[in-house]
């Protein structure tokens, strides 16, 4: 028998507030953990929803300057930004709070306080990594390298995205500043370490032994194989100036480390909205009777089952988490999502392009989550969600209810007759999906939930199909009453039961309804309120007699056209940002008329060309320069064929020294020019009239 819990404390990974929310953030934790909140609320639990922005840590830094503006700029900004489009999109945290807040400020600073007070840190000079042109520490984001363990040449310095394995900076080989480019030296600092090594025991015993059968095998896997590796102290302040200052002697000048300070947030955030509301925050995060589950993607692993958790246990007054679900990636359209090269969805477009229709983006997220493996996402996929299920299964069945209800009975709920095989086991089916949701749902697989709740939709229409009213009631009336009696009860259970995965179609069905729903059962003379829990035992969930409203379209078709848009946009902005991140090398040294003049630049056409055997990159051209035919090697192999640039007209500097290139005298230079793509392409007189020897000038 699984524990019965007093209360749920459930946080969601906090946003780096160095960008907006994209569909990969939604997909991977805030969906999933809104599900859940919203789901345990359903049943009267005890819920504490928790979040906030994550304003430290070197990405926000690194934003701020390339928008030449201060860090709080951008924290600002985007905290702004996040917080108003979470509200928009329905997510119902209890609380979003954030890392610059002085609750949290204070209440990281104390608990690192109490960590070095009870000796829990190793305080050590080592070499760290610096960047001498930069005159800095790198840390984390600031530098990259290959991994140790996977070798992903673009690590960082504290993670390795590829392999998820958190590591200590100075252990990347070929380590670089993502500052300067330098290769960084090494300069004696001090720093505090957690000796996570000393945690072993209660890591192997805790995740290992306890935890083993709950836990998702891709969360419970990657600890596993960390912990097998063995672990070692990491340092968890910073020689950086961004960040909650070290509160102790000789940490002047020096900032927490950001996954130190982070998952702290969840317990200031938690402190912020107790005081807000009148509560107790502690026996959310120190009562034995709490369930405490962390909603995160599968790069934050790491920080939720290693490091966090040995802080708490450290601290020791804490309790530790029940589970931590992560998710893995969503992709886009084939293409990993990337904040830094515009490839995403973002949450206020999409609330911006697609108004009211949150719960479309919710449904193909849940329908598609990455829960077992990375997915993609795909705007035709989006669409085929809308419009073959959403549309017409959901839509569909509680269209046709209401309209004929409204037809035949004037809104009036009818009264049965004697029911049917079918009625009965068709309501006896309804009473079974609550059970079958929560079971789901209780072991965070939202994914196959959402096709659960589908399936009660398709119970639904396939009831209407098979019994036919619009048939029936030419003959039957008082079979017709039956019929439309039963559907509206198929109806009212799907107005409660899809709340937690369509939050807005629920509040729009049951006001279409007139019935509410919550976690204590209270029957109104005016009104009718069914909970979860309703939904199983009660034999009526709409009692006859009751007014309904109009019928009002729950959710309506997606075009192609709008799809298509959607890509036309997803493909400009990544244009758009290819151009704004080429880099434009520096104009060089000024050079006087006379020093132009001295190149000999003239119109040529190739007029042979051939692969230079065992060179990869060269071609051997004849080129007519309109002074002679001569011989030119070029290094343009990779780019084209020998066949594609006969007939070429280019720009040829023809005064260039004559040299040597694998035993072949070069006598010449063709112009060209590269794309950002690497691509070369000619610097050609695209002119007819340009005949061979004109001199460019
Ligand atoms: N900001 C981190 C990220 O986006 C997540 C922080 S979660 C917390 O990957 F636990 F540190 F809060
Ligand atoms: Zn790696």
């Amino acid at each position: 028998m699984a524990k019965e819990f007093k209360r749920y404390t459930i946080t969601a990974a906090l946003p780096y507030t160095n960008g907006p929310i994209h569909i990969g953030h939604l997909a991977g934790v805030y969906v999933p953990a809104d599900i859940y909140a919203r789901y345990l609320r359903l049943q009267g639990s005890d819920v504490a929803f928790i979040c906030g922005s994550d304003e430290h840590g070197v990405p926000i830094t690194i934003k701020a300057k390339k928008e030449g503006v201060t860090p709080q700029d951008i924290v600002d900004k985007y905290h702004a930004i996040i917080k108003s489009s979470f509200e928009e999109f329905g997510i119902t945290f209890d609380n979003y709070s954030r890392t610059s807040a002085k609750i949290h400020h204070d209440t990281a600073s104390e608990f690192f306080k109490a960590l070095y007070e009870d000796g829990k840190f190793i305080e050590e000079v080592t070499e760290q990594l610096y960047d001498e042109d930069a005159n800095q520490f790198l840390a984390d984001r600031f530098v990259i390298g290959t991994c140790p363990k996977c070798g992903n040449e673009e690590s960082y310095g504290d993670q390795c995205e590829n392999c998820g394995t958190s590591h200590n900076a100075i252990d990347l080989i070929n380590p670089k500043s993502a500052i300067t480019g330098a290769k960084p030296t090494l300069k004696q600092t001090k720093h505090w370490f957690l000796p996570l090594d000393q945690y072993e025991d209660f890591l192997k015993e805790w995740i290992l032994k306890d935890h083993k059968k709950d836990w998702k095998s891709n969360v419970y896997g990657q600890c596993k194989s960390w912990i097998d590796d063995g672990l070692r102290p990491r340092a968890v302040t910073r020689d950086l100036d961004w960040g909650i200052p070290v509160p102790v002697e000789g940490g002047e000048g020096k900032v927490l480390y950001v996954w130190f300070d982070a998952p702290i947030g969840y317990i200031s955030a938690t402190k912020e909205w107790a005081k807000r509301e009148g509560k107790d925050w502690e026996p959310y995060w120190k009562d034995e009777d709490t369930k405490l589950v962390h909603f995160i993607g599968k790069d934050n692993i790491v920080f939720h089952c290693i490091i966090f958790p040995s802080m708490l246990k450290a601290e020791g007054t804490y309790i530790l988490p029940e589970n931590v679900p992560a998710n893995e990636f969503l992709n886009l359209e084939g293409n990993k999502l990337s904040t830094s090269k515009n490839w995403a969805v973002w949450l206020p477009e999409y609330l911006n392009d697609f108004p009211n229709q949150q719960d479309v983006l919710r449904y193909a997220l849940t329908a598609n989550a990455p829960e077992t493996k990375d997915n993609d996402f795909t705007w035709k996929d989006f669409q085929a969600r809308n419009n073959n299920e959403l549309v017409a299964i959901f839509g569909n069945f509680i269209n046709r209810v209401v309209v004929l209800t409204n037809k035949y009975y004037g809104g009036v709920v009818p009264s049965p007759s004697e029911f049917s095989k079918v009625d009965q086991e068709t309501l006896a089916a309804v009473k079974a999906y609550p059970a079958v949701l929560s079971s789901s749902i209780e072991r965070y697989r939202f994914r196959e939930a959402s096709q659960e709740l589908m399936n009660l939709a398709r119970l639904g229409n396939k009831y209407l199909a098979d019994e036919e009213p619009w048939k029936v009631i030419k003959e039957d009336e008082s079979r017709t009453k039956t019929i439309m009696f039963v559907a509206l009860q198929i109806a009212s259970a799907l107005a409660t039961l899809s709340e937690p995965f369509l939050p807005f179609t629920s509040n729009k069905l049951k006001s279409i309804l007139s019935i509410s729903s919550s976690a204590s059962a209270t029957l109104r003379a005016d009104s009718v309120e069914n909970s979860w829990k309703d939904i199983s035992k009660n034999d009526i969930l709409i009692p006859s007699d009751h007014q309904i409203g109009e019928a009002e379209l729950l959710f309506s078709k997606i075009e192609d056209e709008t799809i298509q848009k959607q890509l036309y946009k997803l493909q400009a902005s990544k244009k758009a940002n290819d151009i704004a991140n080429a880099v434009v090398e520096p104009q060089k040294e000024t050079i006087t008329f006379d020093d132009f003049s001295k190149l000999d630049m003239r119109v040529g056409t190739i007029i042979e060309a051939e692969k230079m055997p065992k060179a990869k990159k060269l071609l051997v051209l004849k080129v007519d320069t309109g002074i002679d035919v001569r011989t030119i090697v070029s290094g343009i192999a990779e780019s084209f064929t020998p066949e594609e640039v006969v007939g070429k007209k280019v720009t040829v500097l023809v005064n260039l020294a004559p040299r040597a290139l694998r035993g072949v005298e070069s006598q010449g230079m063709i112009l060209m020019t590269e794309t950002p793509e690497g691509k070369l392409v000619f610097v050609n007189p695209d002119d007819a009239n340009a005949s061979n020897g004109l001199k460019i000038s």
